[in-house]
């Protein structure tokens, strides 16, 4: 019996034994994720973990007993955890709770896999930047317009237009006043931005690049993807992401 096969088995066993298995999943068993209907609790002194939108999963593990019913309910466990806790799994930290009808939005290639869009200093008008899951920032995409929930403020993306034909990537920073050179939007879950003025290849091509004070600023790539990338910088895409809190 492989080890799949046995914890498939102790995970149905427990199922069958319990007999309320509408409340409370089995040890490893699944208890969240979109779509799912099953049990959101997990046995005492385990902890549903989220591992990504479609999936938590009760794992070892004291902390809270938290539900994780649908993307729209969160493990709150921000500053609740116990030391066993933080070390039972990196995702029961997480950012603050997605609010609904926003997205966090992140990096998701080496080497900014996983970080996340946000502010260079937290939740103001600063340069964007990715980094740190537990600084995750939430957005939305209306009219064009890349607007971060700011803390009930909304601060818009702006893009630098470009000084001349020769420039190749275009930074981003956040803005009390909407941008006016493009259009962002979801193209499924990928972040675009494309403008009547400024040519691309490629609409959802990003840059990532250090700056002196070792934060990654993403910027538009005005060049194919992975491509003549700039020295210093990686070619990603930014996309949404809603699971109920940012993980790494
Ligand atoms: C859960 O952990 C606490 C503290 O370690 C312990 O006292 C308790 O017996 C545990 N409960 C179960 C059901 O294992
Ligand atoms: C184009 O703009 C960049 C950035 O401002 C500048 O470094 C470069 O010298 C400019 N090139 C030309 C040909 O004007």
């Amino acid at each position: 019996m492989t080890l799949t096969e046995s914890v498939y088995l102790s995970a149905l066993a427990a199922f069958l034994v319990s007999g309320v298995a509408a409340q409370t999943a089995p040890q490893y068993g699944q208890c969240g994720g979109m779509g799912w209907t099953g049990a959101t609790i997990c046995p005492a002194n385990w902890s549903c973990i989220v591992t990504n939108e479609w999936y938590s999963q009760c794992l070892p593990g004291s902390a809270t007993t938290t539900t994780v019913a649908t993307t729209t309910v969160a493990t709150s466990t921000v500053g609740t955890g116990s030391t066993t806790a933080s070390s039972t799994s990196t995702a029961s930290g997480g950012s603050a709770t997605l609010d609904p009808g926003y997205s966090f939005v992140r990096s998701v290639e080496a080497p900014t896999f996983h970080q996340y869009l946000e502010s260079q200093v937290l939740g103001t008008a600063s340069p964007a930047v990715v980094g740190d899951y537990t600084n995750a920032a939430q957005y939305q995409v209306v009219n064009g317009q890349l607007i971060q929930n700011a803390g009930g403020t909304s601060l818009y993306a702006v893009v630098q237009p470009p000084a001349n034909s020769t420039v190749k990537k275009l930074g981003v920073s956040w803005s009390r006043t909407p941008d006016t050179l493009g259009s962002f939007v979801f193209s499924g879950d990928s972040l675009e931005w494309s403008s009547p003025t400024v040519p691309r290849q490629q609409t959802n091509a990003w840059l990532v690049c250090p700056s002196g004070s070792a934060q990654l600023l993403p910027d538009i790539n005005l060049g194919a993807y992975d491509y003549m990338t700039p020295a210093g910088c990686s070619d990603t895409t930014l996309n949404a992401y809603t699971g109920a809190t940012a993980v790494p």
